[in-house]
């Protein structure tokens, strides 16, 4: 990332804690949303290992984690560069989870994984570092592992970089809202 772009990305970082703190994505809990989470959480049974280790990157405030049973799962990671929404996850003591302040650009994930999760937060990577992050993060999920990625709306511009992965499910997550609405995938290394 030139120093440019990093700048911008500094920017957008303060700009993220600052909404954490105002409660901006408060929203994120509201039952409008419930089933976005709940259909990630049907591709993990479906899809996933038994007991998988999870990743979530983006996860904010971990809001996923209020829908996931414990015992589906053997291990959680939630990563998300806002620091205010890390201490906010971080307060609820979810069992078996951890999260961490990390930004997408640099992240390595410490391990590999059975399932990695890019809920809402792919299409905030810079585009000249998609490519790059993705590449990363896939070198990092286990040959039987799966991707699934949540995009609002059309996700013009992100869904292309998943073309060259086995898709393994795609759906769309409808509200009563017709602007509000997912498109969620799940994919597997080739
Ligand atoms: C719309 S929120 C979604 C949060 C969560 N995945 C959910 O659906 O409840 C997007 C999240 O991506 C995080 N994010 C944006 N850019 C990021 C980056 N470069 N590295 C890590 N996290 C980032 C934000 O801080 C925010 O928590």
């Amino acid at each position: 990332m030139n120093i440019i772009n990093r700048f911008h990305n500094w920017r957008r970082k303060q700009r993220w804690n600052k909404q954490y703190k105002n409660g901006r994505w408060e929203n994120l809990k509201k039952p409008i949303e419930a089933e976005r989470y709940r259909t990630i959480i049907k591709f993990i049974k479906a899809f996933g290992t038994k007991t998988p280790t999870i990743l979530d990157l983006g996860c904010g405030e971990g809001v996923l984690n209020n829908y996931l049973e414990s015992q589906l799962f053997k291990s959680f990671l939630g990563v998300d560069f806002s620091k205010v929404s890390i201490d906010k996850a971080q307060s609820k003591h979810y069992p078996k989870t951890n999260f961490i302040v990390a930004d997408l650009h640099t992240f390595i994930p410490p391990n590999k994984v059975d399932v990695i999760i890019l809920n809402e937060a792919f299409y905030y990577v810079q585009e000249s570092e998609k490519r790059k992050v993705l590449d990363r993060i896939l070198a990092k999920l286990n040959n039987n592992g799966i991707l699934i990625v949540s995009i609002f709306r059309e996700g013009h511009g992100c869904w292309e970089y998943f073309e060259n992965l086995e898709k393994i499910d795609f759906t769309i997550v409808k509200t009563d809202e017709e602007m509000r609405y997912w498109k969620i995938g799940v994919f597997k290394k080739p």
